[in-house]
């Protein structure tokens, strides 16, 4: 089956998940997008959307979804719905593929419930296969690598259109292949500590608490 049916069907899967008359957090991605697309036909039921990327936003507010900034809500989200670029079998993440790793993870850490929605091509035995986004202060992303690489892994500076990417806060992102991370928790601490790293697309300290899953014979559901 496509993966864009599979991520289709736990996009729409998720909306069992949005509460009446609040106002949720929202991903950044290929399958949040699906997400997006579906919240549009239920745009009533819900006061609006915190989004984790201009993105996101742009596309919320194309479904006229009214998007609130963080700093405006006093209670904390009762959900976030986001994608996974990994995710391990206890429901930690490595997410950043798209750049909006900062946002997720505050908008993640200000929300009760985390609903990961992504195709079974992302649930891993172990996270690092996918290249580890690091969000980082630009001037400092070469000593920044140096760090990383005494970690054991290979840090290459994100280049786009021929010049080094900016996320939506204007930093750069350093991407780590050849990492096998088998303690998460340990690795996210160790790299939130480098001087000038904003944020490292590890979720392990707020992982998912629940994980829809989306396989060719049908949806499951992980709890973690
Ligand atoms: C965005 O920065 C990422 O964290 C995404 O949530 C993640 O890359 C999953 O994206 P897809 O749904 O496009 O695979």
């Amino acid at each position: 089956m496509p993966q864009d049916q599979l991520k289709l069907a736990v996009a729409r899967a998720a909306l069992a998940y949005v509460p009446k008359n609040r106002i949720i957090g929202v991903g950044t991605g290929s399958t949040a997008n699906f997400f997006i697309d579906a919240l549009g036909e239920r745009k009533d039921d819900i006061v609006g959307a915190v989004a984790s990327s201009d993105a996101t936003a742009e596309r919320l507010r194309s479904h006229r979804i009214p998007v609130f900034d963080l700093n405006e809500i006093s209670d904390p989200l009762s959900v976030y719905i986001d994608g996974a670029d990994e995710i391990s079998a206890q429901g930690a993440m490595i997410k950043g593929g798209g750049g909006a790793l900062t946002r997720e993870k505050i908008i993640a850490s200000a929300a009760t419930q985390f609903v990961c929605i992504a195709d079974d091509s992302k649930l891993v035995g172990t996270l690092g296969r996918f290249p580890l986004p690091v969000e980082v202060i630009p001037m400092a992303h070469s000593t920044i690598a140096k760090t990383l690489a005494k970690l054991g892994g290979k840090p290459q500076l994100r280049i786009r259109d021929n010049r080094p990417y900016r996320t939506d806060n204007g930093n750069a992102i350093l991407d780590v292949s050849g990492l096998q991370i088998e303690d998460p928790l340990w690795l996210e601490d160790q790299i939130n500590a480098i001087p000038g790293v904003v944020t490292v697309g590890l979720f392990a300290r707020r992982g998912a608490d629940i994980c829809l899953l989306g396989t060719p014979t049908g949806i499951n559901t992980l709890r973690f």
